[in-house]
């Protein structure tokens, strides 16, 4: 039955051999493809879930933290949630003219979202960035973008990363990048011809010298309008996200993931008048915009999260892991080497170049995390349904696996422990953005 305790995947790299032959590549979402395990120690296909926790296609369970790649924010198969969808269902899934939901969601959204004068409901979160920047465009009479963050895969974003192929050198002009918590370097690029500055208001450094309102302001001086790209802080840091958590309201904010539990639906809110170019000529429309079940589970997950407070018990629960995970690397003295860092329902591990191969060090814990049964990634994609004892068992694991880092570290033999190929980086460059990008960038 055991692989030397490491789990059994025939199944998974059955199918994967299938897929290999046709699907260019394998993955739909990168964060979920092979580039991002462990190669022949990670499973790699998931066949079902429930609340924390994920079985692969071999029957293997494991504690999941990448929680879909963060959508799944109350837990896996939650029942409010699939009642909600269930019960839509049996009415339909998409129609010949408008829903109702469309008006009780943007209601919903209006009562919680600071900056929400107008709502526009979509499926993706590139989507919800994409016409963010067209109507910023529009308003402004403008042509440029300055960005920091990922915005998904559309060209006017990706054209400023290593992944560039395929866009045109005059798209890839029109938009730069600036760095994280660094307001010189958003001063140098904002011309008079940028339309918006589009950034997540935090990756997982926290603002300082209060970024975010100095970013406003010079976005108002220059008639460049600011659009928060909260897909990852919307509906987790607060219920109405970093513009409730910090009092800032942006111009747009573009959000997905959380507010669905796990169904592809997006949002894009703002000012009225910049919304109302959407009613003119500016052109945003498709065909499942207004999808049915998404909606019927946004609306249940929000008022679930709103019930529950399910923003503080999200921090609650990251915080146990941060602390728990931070005071393991002391006890080994691995301090310096590597940390959990980040807001509490969402952090990452870092590790420390000096120390040696980041991705390999990465690898390593990856891989002896899954021996144990944790699907790990380098996140704490915290959900609702996260256990006590699931916190005990990963705390339990870090205890076992960290010694084992620092042990392999002080012989130099960690590369040599690895069973399989070490995870990738999704970028070689990404512009001026801050340096936990790139394994933010994971993600995808
Ligand atoms: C901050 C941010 N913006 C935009 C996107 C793109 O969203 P999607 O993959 O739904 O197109 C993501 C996806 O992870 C994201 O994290």
């Amino acid at each position: 039955m055991s692989n030397s305790g490491y789990p059994i995947i025939e199944e998974s790299n059955k199918l994967f051999q299938r897929a290999s032959k046709i699907m260019f590549p394998v993955t739909q979402t990168m964060a979920k493809g092979p580039s991002q395990y462990v190669n022949g120690v990670a499973p790699k296909y998931i066949k079902r879930a429930k609340d924390g926790h994920v079985w692969d296609v071999d029957g293997n369970e494991y504690i999941d933290y990448n929680m879909g790649i963060g959508p799944i924010s109350l837990g896996y198969n939650y029942k409010v949630v699939d009642d909600a969808i269930i019960a839509q269902l049996k009415d339909g899934i998409t129609f010949s003219l408008m829903h109702p939901l469309e008006v009780e969601l943007s209601e919903l959204i209006h009562e919680i979202i600071p900056n929400a004068e107008g709502i526009r409901i979509a499926k993706t979160g590139a989507e919800v960035c994409s016409a963010a920047v067209r109507a910023s465009r529009a308003f402004t009479g403008r042509s440029k973008v300055v960005c920091c963050g990922y915005h998904g895969w559309h060209d006017w974003y990706i054209g400023t990363t290593s992944r560039a192929e395929g866009i045109p050198q005059e798209v890839r002009e029109l938009t730069a990048t600036f760095e994280y918590n660094n307001i010189e370097s958003l001063k140098s690029k904002l011309t008079e011809d940028v339309a918006c500055v589009i950034l997540e208001p935090f990756i997982f450094e926290a603002p300082k010298n209060d970024f975010l309102r100095e970013v406003q302001k010079l976005c108002k001086a220059n008639g460049s309008l600011l659009i928060f790209d909260e897909m990852w802080t919307g509906f987790r840091v607060a219920i109405g996200g970093a513009q409730e958590y910090f009092g800032i309201t942006p111009d747009l904010a573009v959000y997905s993931k959380a507010f669905a539990n796990g169904m592809p639906i997006a949002l894009l809110t703002g000012r009225k008048d910049v919304l109302q170019h959407f009613e003119r000529d500016v052109f945003f429309y498709s065909t499942f915009g207004g999808e049915a079940l998404s909606m019927a589970a946004a609306i249940a997950t929000i008022n679930e999260m709103r019930t529950k407070n399910v923003p503080q018990e999200l921090a609650a629960t990251g915080k146990k892991l941060k602390d728990g995970y931070n005071a393991l690397a002391a006890k080994y003295e691995l301090a310096s080497i590597t940390a959990c860092t980040g807001f509490d329902c969402r952090t990452i591990i870092t590790f420390n170049a000096s120390a040696g191969d980041p991705l390999i060090m990465k690898s390593f814990v990856q891989q002896e995390m899954i021996k144990r049964g944790i699907l790990w990634g380098g996140f704490h994609n915290v959900c609702f349904t996260h256990t006590q004892e699931d916190i005990d068992m990963t705390l339990k694991a870090y205890d076992e696996v960290l010694p084992l880092l620092a042990d392999g570290l002080k012989k130099n033999e960690l590369a040599f422990l690895l069973r399989g190929k070490p995870v990738e980086a999704v970028f070689r460059k990404v512009g001026d953005v801050q340096k936990s990008f790139n394994e933010k960038a994971v993600l995808k």
